[in-house]
């Protein structure tokens, strides 16, 4: 497996704040676009899975008033730079980042009112049990925007190597959660990104977005 792979899984040392800056940047339209789907209400309390240096929490929280976010993430360094880059709300309260080992999301049930992850299900170990976490801890008509890459553009990347990646498609995706999650609709987008060869290169992503319903 190249080094890369693994970092882009669990971003580490010296060359783990490189990666996680990169894709900070490389992903701006995605994290925003998951954002934007997550419909956010004054007050609202958000949850991130997997959201590497944070770099992006500035913007989330100008979205509405008195918003409130946690992030939980599996790389200890992506929780040392993510308390690090949002030091200022860390101290306000109205930010917190806890490491978790990517099972059990280290909070308790009905937590949360919206929840998002950008570019993290490739890593996830089992995604209907995960899914089935993420539904534990959303409040009664909580939203979920799952955001990820499609899969043919995935394919094309030299560092997308299996197993460390799994691939999915949106219609693998909505019958793995079709146990815990009710699927509301699906937006797909596309964006231009200069690849390392600063070639112009067309990424096809998706936001999917989840309604936690009470099964009655
Ligand atoms: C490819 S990066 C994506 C970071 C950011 N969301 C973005 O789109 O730029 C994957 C991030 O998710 C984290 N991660 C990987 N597997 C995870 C899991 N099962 N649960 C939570 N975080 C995970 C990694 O540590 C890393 O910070």
């Amino acid at each position: 497996m190249s080094e890369l792979t693994e970092q882009l899984r669990c971003p580490n040392g010296e060359k783990g704040i490189e990666v996680s800056i990169m894709m900070n940047k490389t992903n701006r339209t995605m994290i925003e676009h998951s954002i934007n789907c997550l419909d956010l209400k004054d007050n609202d309390h958000v949850l991130e899975i997997g959201h590497g240096n944070a770099g992006h929490i500035d913007r989330l929280l100008s979205k509405k008033d008195t918003l409130r976010y946690s992030g939980v993430d599996i790389s200890p360094l992506m929780i040392a730079e993510a308390e690090r880059i949002n030091r200022e709300f860390i101290e306000m309260g109205v930010v917190e980042f806890r490491h978790y080992e990517g099972d059990n999301i280290p909070y308790d049930n009905n937590y949360f009112d919206v929840a998002f992850s950008v570019n993290t299900i490739y890593f996830w170990k089992y995604p209907n049990v995960f899914l089935c976490e993420i539904f534990r801890v959303l409040k009664d008509n909580g939203r979920f925007v799952l955001t990820f890459a499609d899969a043919d553009f995935m394919r094309t990347l030299p560092y997308v190597e299996e197993p460390t990646f799994k691939l999915y498609t949106s219609e693998e995706i909505e019958d793995l959660s079709s146990s815990c999650f009710n699927f509301e609709s699906i937006i797909e987008q596309t964006e231009m990104l200069r690849n390392k060869l600063n070639h112009l290169v067309e990424r096809k992503f998706y936001s999917m977005i989840f309604v936690k319903k009470q099964i009655v």
